[in-house]
């Protein structure tokens, strides 16, 4: 897919109160995404697709300064909670979302005056993979970028794509010692008995297998 500046792209009105979803799969429509809005629908969070933006890896010389991911930042700003989508690859987060990590060091050279603005926000993670569950590692660069950054990490929210369990497996990976329901209130989620029982699963009856890789 060719690349398009987010200069020239309409931009999302993220609204202060709300997480924003930050999808970074390589597919627009994927079993990333699906989970995504089955955890946080439309109504509770906007989604933004790194996939349409401009966004080159970390250069010790600001060489992609210029590119979309300031003004994708600046764009993130308003939510106090950030939700990363990203699928399992390779047992850790996908290269988007890495290269995300990595371009918020620019916050910390820079930009350091965006970068403040992280303090206090929360970061939590949505993701999908094949196996049932999280490799253990998971969660710690979630854990200590957030330490590093000032940031409150929520926990990951992991489901087996073709599970049809798909719906009902979130919050496995809430660290030990957090509170739960809090972690679910600061994402204005639903009570996961509420529409996630097995009759109104949403995957059910869908062919997630096909769409496995
Ligand atoms: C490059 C690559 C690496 C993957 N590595 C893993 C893995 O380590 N563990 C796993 O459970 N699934 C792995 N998968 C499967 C994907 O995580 C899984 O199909 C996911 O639901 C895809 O999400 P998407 O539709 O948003 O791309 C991998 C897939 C790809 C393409």
């Amino acid at each position: 897919m060719k690349a398009v500046h987010l200069s020239t792209l309409c931009l999302m009105h993220i609204n202060p109160n709300q997480p924003v979803i930050l999808l970074t799969s390589s597919r627009s429509n994927g079993n990333t995404f699906d989970l995504s809005r089955i955890v946080l629908p439309e109504d509770r969070a906007p989604l933004i697709d790194f996939s349409i933006h401009n966004i080159g890896c970390f250069s010790y010389s600001y060489a992609n300064a210029g590119d979309d991911f300031l003004p994708l930042v600046e764009q993130l700003m308003p939510s106090p909670v950030w939700v990363i989508a990203t699928p399992l690859h390779w047992y850790t987060m996908s290269a988007q979302a890495k290269t995300f990590f990595d371009r918020l060091s620019d916050l910390l050279s820079f930009r350091q005056s965006l970068g403040h603005q992280l303090r206090g926000k929360a970061l939590a993670v949505i993701s999908t993979g094949t196996t049932p569950s999280l490799p253990s590692a998971f969660n710690q660069p979630f854990e200590l970028s957030c330490e590093y950054l000032g940031m409150n990490f929520l926990g990951s929210y992991y489901a087996q794509s073709g599970s049809r369990y798909f719906c009902r497996k979130i919050f496995s990976s809430v660290p030990a010692g957090k509170n739960r329901q809090k972690s679910r209130d600061r994402l204005c989620l639903r009570r996961p008995d509420s529409s996630a029982s097995p009759r109104s699963d949403p995957t059910r009856g869908r062919n997630m297998g096909s769409r496995m890789t």
